[in-house]
């Protein structure tokens, strides 16, 4: 299966290894800082695609006592990523699940964390997406979204396209991406605003996303 606007398996994990990482370990180092504000447990990345961003968390001694969950629509995503886990000797850290963003396959408090990059913009309900992280995490539970904006500042987004250029990779799909107004938007929607903050980095490759974060209360 092909989902709208994505690129076959192999070719996604291609890009999403040799061009993505600066992406990531704003999005790894963003995780770290926020498991170390809560006991560990399980932690599921949302879209995870070929599981590059569980595979680079489960290699950090610091989260040595979390266990990982990579879930993602696309079996043939998933299936790309398990030949990487077995040889890095990860299998019994991270498991891969089939499930939807809109109907998370978890029961309801089951996770510490659930996290979530560049796959809010293919979801046709985002705001369903946002109340389902929320409904699966633990009371003090943390749930984390980084996207791109439809709205970055021009010279970021031209950036991006000469990094998707030189990899042989097409240009994004900016029409797909929501705004920051947007995601503040969404997080109403989703009735999670209480819990939550959005903003986006005014300088530096962050800036060409937004983040919202949301904090389950602990007496909820
Ligand atoms: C652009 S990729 C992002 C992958 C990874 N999170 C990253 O940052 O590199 C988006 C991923 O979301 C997945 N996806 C799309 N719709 C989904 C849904 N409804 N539920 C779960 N995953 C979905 C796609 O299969 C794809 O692997």
């Amino acid at each position: 299966m092909l989902l709208k606007n994505l690129r076959p398996a192999n070719d996604y994990d291609r890009f999403a290894t040799e061009t993505l990482e600066p992406w990531d370990m704003l999005f790894v180092a963003r995780i770290r800082q926020l498991a170390r504000e809560i006991p560990p447990g399980a932690l599921a990345d949302i879209g995870t695609a070929t599981a590059v961003v569980p595979v680079r968390l489960a290699a950090d001694p610091a989260l040595a006592d979390w266990s990982f969950i990579g879930v993602d629509l696309d079996p043939a995503m998933l299936e790309e990523g398990v030949p990487r886990i077995e040889a890095l000797g990860l299998s019994s850290r991270i498991e891969l699940k089939v499930g939807d963003a809109l109907a998370l396959p978890f029961e309801d408090g089951a996770l510490a964390m659930a996290v979530s990059r560049a796959t809010l913009h293919h979801l046709p309900d985002k705001a369903l997406s946002l109340k389902e992280m929320f409904r699966v995490l633990r009371p003090g539970g943390i749930a984390l979204v980084h996207d791109m904006r439809r709205d970055a500042p021009q010279a970021l987004l031209d950036r991006f396209t000469r990094m998707r250029a030189e990899a042989n990779y097409p240009p994004t799909h900016l029409e797909e991406k929501v705004t920051l107004d947007e995601a503040r938007a969404l997080v109403a929607e989703a009735g999670v605003d209480a819990f939550s903050t959005v903003f986006s980095p005014n300088a530096g490759l962050g800036a060409m996303g937004f983040e919202i974060l949301l904090k389950k209360p602990v007496c909820a």
